[in-house]
């Protein structure tokens, strides 16, 4: 994909459990940029996916998410930092639309046994995330597609704030700079 932004958007995709919108969270605080949280934004508007995921099936899910993702991101700012749920980049039309709004695409990558603990150990309710093998499945047909993100960093460690410093210095290569603080 091409990458041709000058104040980057920065867009977090991974597996479930790869810390997207924890690190966006924390991303965009380091940088004191706006953040945008798709599920988030699905949530208020639409309520909870798994009811979404309930009432209208994965289908459903998607075309909303695709339909919010294509709503959102004329108006973002640049920098801004975006995280994505974990099935949306699967789906090629909004790889086109981030292609098209020029975003930059970073993959959290974590081994599947290091995710899957960390999906079992959440109180977050899933609705994908059933049965163990079924989502290493998931998971391994998923990765090859993560894998065309512009960037991919390890996510695997226990500490967010290692994962942070990557991301920091991956923003300041690409020339977003964090204002000075003594503090996160
Ligand atoms: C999904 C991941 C979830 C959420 C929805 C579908 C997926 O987000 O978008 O349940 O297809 O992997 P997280 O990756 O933040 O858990």
């Amino acid at each position: 994909m091409p990458n041709r932004s000058p104040a980057p958007l920065l867009v977090l995709i991974g597996f479930m459990g790869a810390g997207k919108s924890t690190l966006g969270r924390l991303l965009a605080r380091q940088l004191a940029c706006p953040l945008v949280d798709l599920d988030s934004e699905i949530a208020r508007i639409h309520g909870p996916i798994p009811e979404l995921f309930a009432s209208r099936g994965e289908s459903g899910f998607r075309a909303i998410e695709h339909h919010q993702l294509d709503h959102i991101l004329p108006g973002l700012a640049r920098p801004a930092v975006l995280a994505l749920g974990g099935g949306a980049f699967l789906q090629p039309a909004n790889r086109e639309l981030l292609d098209r709004h020029a975003a930059t695409v970073i993959f959290l990558d974590a081994p599947f046994e290091v995710l899957y603990s960390r999906i079992t150990d959440s109180t977050q309710q899933r609705p994908l995330a059933g049965d163990c093998d079924r989502l290493r499945r998931l998971y391994q047909q998923r990765r090859p597609t993560y894998l065309l993100a512009h960037h991919t960093l390890d996510a695997s460690g226990g500490d967010p704030e290692a994962v942070l410093t990557s991301l920091v210095h991956l923003a300041n290569r690409l020339g977003v700079s964090a204002p000075a603080r003594d503090t996160l």
